[in-house]
């Protein structure tokens, strides 16, 4: 389990007493993008046609995108479905190492046929940084990096090689740039966003776009090598309180102008093609839902004429709606339902509602000529079968030279340099170096999420070719400088070294997933800052290099270090800091140009610095990074982070109910709770139907053999939790456990006044589950299905019927795991 913490616990009521978002827009306050693309006379008289040709049906179906994982081509082209994606989680034939000559054929499976009356079937993906869903794509730095960098041409480069990759799978659409001004370092997406600073988020936004898109006006936009880009999440994503994913934004309609709209301006000036609505909400009210925000605003008073997007399922969670029933949507402005897996009852219950309400019919027109609107833009007729298209299945540009030569310098740019004593970098080459830490090897933590997977993470060797790791970098400086590297990641040595390069990092992790309640770095689990000590201790200067998504109070490194780099999430070339921190012979070795995106905490719960008036001062501002001829003073740092709360998510764990979570036995003559510590010998439900003991699962007591009896049930208790939005995203009870006789066991999830036993009715059978590496793991969809309340879940019942047995080794909520071959 990565050491975030996810808060997922009943939202508190929303304090509207600032009713911000509550009132009517003042529109003459707003300003309006300098320009925008300008309609084609000839494209908008071919997409009237169309649409006066449209059935009532075929005109929903162009409004809805699938994903691969719940459609098949022959069902999207017989439905006439508009749009298809590939969410996080889903590869062709399932497997996240699929090649991609395989992404291609999937591609192309889907093309409608080459009838000329044919509409295109458009085909998105989130290649955010680079075509990062696809093994053997060049994987850039995240978007914080290019913050760092702060330099548009790189920005334009990233966004030119990334529609070149995108191209050759025959894919047209990237969600991509997030355009968020992300404001509280918790939010679990702040390394999609470029910067806390607008002003940045404009520039890169609008340069990543021109990149990705080609320059409106030239004979190359849009053109065989580009694809069609989706701002994103309009409008306030980044400002929700708490830093809350999908949260409520909480900012002042003036901040909301002066900072989160501008981003779009910037992004309508370069031509933005389409705008994804964010599943944030603002007053209360959802802005898939937000008629004045979707319509008023960004189409009528700025005129932006481009497809405004729905999120995965964003349209189901207003009120009233659920994915497959939304007219809340389409009726505030919607143009695409992104309806991954509900696609088939979003259809259906659209058509019956048009049909039976006719003063529908005039907005859906308007959302189906938007969408061909987009297709034509993108050149879809033109460009024909996905395969056959020129740059299509040329394989040889994934990862080509050039662009690996990009991500490099995107690397090399992007590194700030926090603090350097002794002028101890660079380090001379023909020492013996200890390179050491959970990082140093590690693609998937220089990589972070959004990477093959949605959370990222997972043994990436052998399908990046040309990737390099750090320690890789180093060892290839190192062995043309005439000195000697030795590789241990828990930094053990048996010659003394002359350095020690430490690499630490975030476990990776998208979106809520990564929200956390600290800034504490991997809280609870001191090891890493012990193996720092050690160095230390022992006379050996450290070099520590962190891959993180978002700035960490991490003083005790700081303290312990000579040099200290944020690297943030490098991608596949991380092994380019080596260029940055070995002075190789006859080469070179360039300065640091990094500069923070965003302001570095002075203490573990320093969260609004990013806020117009931060109560604190940051330990570095905003743009803080040193060269390496900086001589900084250093003042020894405090070392106190504040207390961990429990991640909610996990029940059961090491033996123990985890935080707030309790357990009980139950059968018919009442509950025995049990003690948090100190089984000892066990304990048994009052009538003695269930029982427990303590066991061992590789380790001593981290288990309990769980027996049953008679009719009785195991459960654990906590804070009531909201797991809408896990729900949405696929998320999973995960019971790791061996059965040996499973007859007659059942799991439910209770809301807090339903009792115990009664409940049976609304459980699934363990027999009935699949079980992946001894686990159980129940898609929480099911729970959903059987009509339970998924926004206030707030009890795990593990129900025996009979002679049955299971040894419980933990209990956790997370999401499904992608696969591989
Ligand atoms: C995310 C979007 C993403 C979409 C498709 C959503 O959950 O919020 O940023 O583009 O899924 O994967
Ligand atoms: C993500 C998708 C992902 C899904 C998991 C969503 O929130 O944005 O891209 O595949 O959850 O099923």
């Amino acid at each position: 389990m990565p050491y975030v913490t996810s808060p997922a616990w009943v939202d508190p009521p929303l304090d509207l007493a600032s009713n911000y978002g509550e009132r009517p827009l003042n529109l003459a306050a707003w300003p309006k993008p300098k320009q925008k693309l300008v309609p084609d006379p000839v494209i908008e008289a071919q997409i009237a046609k169309q649409v006066a040709g449209m059935s009532l049906a075929e005109k929903v179906a162009q409004i809805i995108q699938a994903d691969i994982a719940a459609i098949s081509p022959e069902e999207a082209k017989a439905l006439k479905i508009g749009a298809i994606l590939n969410g996080g989680n889903s590869a062709p034939h399932g497997r996240f190492d699929a090649s991609a000559q395989e992404w291609l054929d999937l591609v192309d499976s889907f093309f409608e046929g080459d009838d000329p009356n044919a509409i295109p079937i458009l085909f998105g993906t989130d290649a955010v940084h680079g075509h990062s869903n696809v093994a053997g794509a060049t994987i850039f730095p995240h978007n914080i990096n290019l913050g760092a960098a702060r330099d548009v041409g790189l920005a334009y480069a990233m966004g030119v090689a990334t529609a070149k990759e995108i191209a050759v799978t025959g894919m047209d659409w990237t969600f991509s740039p997030t355009v968020a001004v992300a404001k509280d370092l918790r939010w679990g997406r702040t390394y999609e966003a470029f910067s806390c600073d607008p002003d940045l988020v404009c520039r890169l936004g609008a340069a990543m776009i021109l990149g990705l898109q080609g320059e409106p006006g030239t004979s190359g936009f849009l053109g065989v090598d580009k694809v069609g880009c989706a701002a994103k999440h309009f409008l306030g994503d980044g400002a929700t309180r708490d830093g809350r994913d999908q949260g409520e934004t909480n900012c002042s309609e003036s901040e909301l102008i002066s900072h989160h709209a501008a981003p779009y301006l910037a992004a309508i000036d370069a031509g933005a093609t389409a705008i994804m609505a964010s599943f944030s909400s603002w007053g209360g009210q959802g802005m898939h839902g937000r008629h004045d925000m979707l319509t008023k605003l960004l189409k009528q008073h700025w005129g932006f004429d481009g497809l405004v997007a729905g999120d995965w399922n964003g349209h189901g969670q207003l009120p009233g709606a659920t994915p497959g029933f939304a007219p809340q949507a389409l009726v505030a402005g919607l143009d695409m339902y992104m309806a991954p897996d509900s696609w088939r009852a979003l259809l259906a219950s659209t058509v019956e509602l048009v049909t039976s309400d006719p003063s529908l019919v005039s907005r859906l027109d308007d959302a189906v000529l938007r969408m061909l609107r987009f297709k034509a833009r993108l050149g879809l007729q033109k460009k024909g079968r996905p395969a056959a298209r020129p740059l299509a299945g040329q394989f040889s540009l994934l990862s080509r030279s050039e662009h690996l030569e990009l991500a490099r310098r995107a690397v090399r740019q992007s590194a700030v340099l926090l603090k350097h004593e002794d002028q101890i970098l660079p380090l001379a080459g023909n020492q013996h170096i200890l390179v050491c830490g959970r990082g140093a090897d590690a693609l998937d933590l220089a990589c972070g999420g959004w990477t093959l997977s949605w959370q990222g993470g997972g043994d990436f060797s052998g399908l990046f070719p040309g990737s390099q790791t750090l320690l890789e970098g180093v060892q290839a400086k190192v062995k043309s400088s005439g000195g000697r590297v030795s590789f241990n990641p828990a930094g053990q040595w048996s010659d003394k070294p002359g350095v020690a390069l430490v690499v630490l990092g975030e476990e990776p992790y998208a979106e809520f997933r990564g929200d956390c309640d600290t800034l504490a770095y991997r809280p609870g689990d001191p090891s890493d800052y012990a193996l720092i000590d050690r160095l230390a201790a022992s006379g050996i200067p450290v070099v520590t290099v962190l891959y993180s998504g978002r700035p960490l109070w991490m003083n005790p490194a700081l303290n312990r270090s000579k040099a200290f780099i944020a690297a943030f999430l490098p991608g596949t070339q991380a092994g380019a800091l080596a260029d940055l921190l070995i002075a190789a012979p006859s080469e070179l070795v360039p300065d640091f140009q990094g500069r923070l995106p965003f302001p570095w905490p002075a203490h573990s719960d320093h969260f609004d610095l990013c806020a117009p008036s931060p109560s604190r001062a940051p330990l570095f501002p905003l743009g803080f990074g040193l060269c390496r001829t900086d001589q900084t003073a250093w003042q020894r740092l405090h070392e106190h982070s504040t207390a961990r709360k429990h991640d909610p998510l996990t029940l059961f764990d090491r033996g123990v109910p985890q935080g707030e979570w309790t357990a009980e036995l139950t059968d018919f003559s009442g509950s025995t709770t049990l003690k948090k510590t100190g089984l000892l010998g066990g304990a048994a439900s009052p009538g003695r139907q269930v029982a427990i003991r303590p066991a061992d699962y590789g380790q001593q007591e981290n288990a309990w053999a769980i027996q049953w009896g008679g009719a009785g049930s195991l459960s654990f208790a906590g804070p009531p939790l909201n797991l809408s939005r896990e729900v949405n995203a696929d998320y999973a009870l995960y019971l790791t456990a061996i059965a040996k006789n499973l007859k007659g066991l059942e799991v439910s999830l209770l809301p807090p006044d339903a009792p115990g036993l009664s409940e049976a009715t609304c459980s699934i059978a363990l027999s009935s589950v699949a079980q992946h590496e001894q686990s159980f793991v129940i898609p929480l969809k099911r729970f959903a299905e059987l009509g339970i309340e998924m926004n206030h879940v707030h009890r795990l019942v593990v129900l025996g019927q009979e002679m049955s047995d299971l040894m419980l080794v933990k209990a956790y909520f997370a999401p499904m795991v992608a696969g591989r071959a």
